[in-house]
């Protein structure tokens, strides 16, 4: 059982959780994440590992509600209350080095895996340039820690309210055409990976995604999390979930992240109608 600690509030249906979780905390790096259970009946998510205390043996997630699972955390679930399974850390971690210049890009909930990346290549003597986005401010959030680990931090909204207006692929694209970039780490929806991606190809600089295909056991035994890449099957939450962008087939991914949306769907209007009987 793993207490939540604290809990709060970084948007509209968004959260910021600091769970007991002593022997992932000790073991985490940058790029990795947990499969989570909440009780005995719950389904398995996995979340990315955004922040660790390994002395205060805490971990921190950060949570966008999307459906049955995810509501059932930020609804449910407080400080005090125990969830039950979290396993890891999981997943290759990321290939920190000192390339140079790199370009971390992050969009909407993206920026809680990219800290942890901006900031352990910042440790490797890097120059990190963040580029956050969202849809609109009440979207942002972390901007004071990004700020702290990045050397330059460039923020965009699609709407303008916050930062310049427009997609991060533009300040992206402009960075590429004007400095000296030895690599991109793009995370967030996986749109945005793509298209950060073919902004790199034609820049001719290396990128890294971070894949989120539908994941069960997340230890390479159901295949539920197979991707395609360079023409290879991989699965994501052993073999990744970093993997060179410009390789992805995005399609297949983007596809596959869709097919059980009706069950998805199906799922949150049994759980919604349960919890209002049960509170009638
Ligand atoms: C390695 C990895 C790390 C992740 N880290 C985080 C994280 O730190 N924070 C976070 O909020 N989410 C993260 N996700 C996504 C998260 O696991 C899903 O949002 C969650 O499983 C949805 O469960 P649900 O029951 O609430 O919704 P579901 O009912 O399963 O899905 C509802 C809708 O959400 C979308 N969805 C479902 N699964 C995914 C997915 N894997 N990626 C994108 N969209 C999805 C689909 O549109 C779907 O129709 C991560 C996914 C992976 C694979
Ligand atoms: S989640 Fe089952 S093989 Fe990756």
């Amino acid at each position: 059982m793993h207490t939540i600690l604290e809990k709060r509030e970084l948007g509209p249906s968004l959260k910021e959780y600091v769970v007991k979780a002593p022997l992932v905390a000790r073991a985490a790096r940058a790029g990795q994440f947990v499969v989570i259970r909440l009780h005995e009946r719950g389904e398995r998510i996995p979340l990315t590992l955004a922040d660790w205390d390994a002395k205060a043996g805490t971990i921190t997630l950060v949570v966008q509600e999307v459906g049955k699972t995810t509501r059932e955390l930020g609804e449910r679930f407080g400080v005090g209350d125990a969830i039950r399974d979290i396993a890891g850390p999981l997943g290759e971690p990321s290939e920190i080095k000192r390339y140079g210049t790199v370009i971390c890009v992050a969009g909407g909930v993206g920026i809680a895996p990219v800290y942890p990346i901006a900031r352990a290549l910042r440790n490797a003597g890097n120059h990190v340039i963040g580029v956050a986005g969202a849809r609109n401010q009440g979207l942002l959030f972390w901007l004071d820690r990004l700020e702290a680990v990045c050397n330059e931090l460039i923020v965009a909204t699609d709407d303008g309210s916050y930062g310049r207006k427009g997609l991060v692929t533009e300040p992206l694209a402009e960075l590429l055409a004007s400095r000296k970039v030895d690599r991109v780490w793009a995370i967030g929806p996986a749109v945005m990976m793509k298209f950060c991606s073919l902004t790199c190809k034609e820049a001719g600089v290396p990128v890294i995604v971070s894949l989120n295909p539908i994941m069960i056991d997340g230890t390479g035994m159901c295949g539920a999390c197979r991707a395609e890449v360079d023409g290879q099957v991989r699965f994501a939450c052993v073999d990744g979930p970093e993997f060179p962008g410009d390789k992805v087939n995005w399609d297949l991914l983007i596809a596959r992240l869709a097919a059980y949306r009706d069950e998805e769907k199906c799922a949150l209007e049994r759980w919604l109608s349960a919890l209002k009987e049960a509170t009638r």
